[in-house]
């Protein structure tokens, strides 16, 4: 909201300013944070420094850095694709930046009116770096075949989180609450920059945290209904991935899509 409104983040002065802080703050901040403005930036200077303990205030120093520079990451309002894309790459908001070996941005047609939300990647898809690679992505290929779609033609894939998420154990798991909550503003402005006629969530996940509704809502209850996700028609359908497990759940699928391009229809 603060973006939006073009407000950065609010510096409290804490401690007079001492000599010789500007050098050490910079330091802490390893070139990656925008200079700060002068009143500002000399109102971290703490007694500590002025009594020579610097260790204790360089940490929190540090610590004030970084809730920057999450900020920042997490503010993605404004951004075209390139730095948008620029922004997910570099992104440190969570701690799935730690074990990923590539994000997962989105991928297709950036001027296509349908766009497909899934959950986040898996580890075929952290691997290449692109959303739906595995056999869920082949399901999801034949489902925009249905429609007339394809990647890169008319349609984007996106999904909820751009890195992996893993379990202990090495498998993929869902993302958590804080971990979407890091994530969300780079979809939100995926979808600014898209524009699409129509939204298909693909998933409880993707459903959920578009809606904003609890985690635990099943997603039997969102299918069949028409919602809106910024004044955007939005279909909730399964997850290609719950398909292959429950191919008789294929049919209630085609319902979802057929609703998805009658909507498509009206908005177009
Ligand atoms: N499942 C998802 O939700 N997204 C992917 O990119 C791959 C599998």
């Amino acid at each position: 909201m603060l973006a939006e409104m073009g407000v950065g983040p609010v510096w409290t002065a804490r401690h007079a300013s001492a000599p010789g802080v500007d050098a050490r703050v910079d330091q802490l901040a390893g070139g990656e944070v925008d200079s700060i403005a002068g009143p500002a930036h000399a109102a971290v200077a703490t007694a500590e420094v002025a009594a020579g303990s610097v260790a204790g205030f360089a940490a929190e120093v540090a610590t004030d850095y970084a809730t920057v520079a999450v900020s920042r990451q997490a503010s993605p309002a404004g951004l075209d694709w390139a730095a948008l894309q620029q922004a997910v790459a570099g992104c440190t908001a969570c701690g799935l930046c730690s074990t990923r070996k590539n994000t997962v941005f989105g991928v297709g047609d950036r001027k296509a009116s349908w766009l497909f939300v899934g959950e986040g990647p898996g580890r075929q898809e952290d691997l290449q770096g692109e959303p739906f690679v595995g056999p869920a992505g082949q399901l999801l290929d034949n489902m925009l075949k249905a429609l007339g779609l394809q990647r890169g033609g008319n349609a984007y894939i996106a999904n909820i989180v751009k890195c992996r998420p893993a379990a202990a154990d090495g498998r993929d798991r869902p993302p958590s609450e804080e971990e979407i909550a890091a994530c969300l503003p780079f979809l939100e402005r995926q979808v600014e920059l898209l524009q699409p006629t129509v939204i298909v969530a693909l998933g409880k996940v993707a459903a959920v945290s578009l809606l904003g509704l609890p985690a635990d809502t099943p997603v039997g209850s969102l299918r069949g209904t028409l919602h809106s996700y910024r004044d955007r028609p939005l279909v909730v359908t399964y997850h290609p991935a719950y398909l292959l497990r429950q191919p008789a759940d294929k049919a209630k699928a085609w319902r979802d899509l057929c609703m998805a391009l009658t909507a498509h229809a009206a908005a177009g």
